[in-house]
């Protein structure tokens, strides 16, 4: 299955551990939209759509690219990390996906260390996230996803 990742990662590199793990063990192509804000993504049969979460929602680079660049009626996959996961933290990248009628097929979220604001005076929160399992949680996630 031909398959690409998006992602974005500015924080800490957090999310694009997950990205990186997977791409160790299957085939996907993995792009950076901070590198390539322009990439296209034509002939691609499943797309995951990766970011951290800043200020309650997937990054708003994302939200764009995905609302530019991504090809209406793509089948994806969802993958997060965060300081402390909710599932409504995927509502604008799910609204921007239906209104290109795009199908979501699974979604990972994980903890991702965070030193944002004040939280940095103590060292930061989410200490250690990911972990290894959660890391190759990810994989597993992805093999799943595959298998369908
Ligand atoms: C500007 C900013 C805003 C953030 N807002 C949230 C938030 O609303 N909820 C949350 O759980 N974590 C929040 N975080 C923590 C990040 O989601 C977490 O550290 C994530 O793993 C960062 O991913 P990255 O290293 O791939 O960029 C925020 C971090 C930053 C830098």
């Amino acid at each position: 299955m031909k398959t690409a990742a998006v992602y974005f990662s500015k924080h800490h590199g957090n999310t694009k551990r997950l990205i990186e793990a997977i791409a160790q063990n299957y085939p996907v192509d993995t792009i950076n939209i901070a590198e390539q804000p322009e990439a296209e993504l034509e002939g691609y049969e499943l797309i995951g759509i990766a970011s951290g979460i800043y200020a309650g929602s997937f990054a708003k680079q994302m939200i764009k690219y995905v609302k530019n660049h991504l090809p209406p009626g793509s089948r994806v996959f969802l993958i997060s990390t965060s300081a402390g996961p909710k599932p409504n933290y995927e509502r604008t990248i799910r609204k921007a996906l239906a209104e290109k009628e795009c199908t979501v097929v699974g979604s990972y979220m994980c903890l991702g260390f965070n030193t944002f604001g004040p939280t940095k005076l103590f060292g930061g929160t989410a200490k250690g996230h990911p972990t290894d399992e959660e890391i190759s949680g990810a994989v597993s996630f992805y093999e799943g996803l595959r298998a369908e």
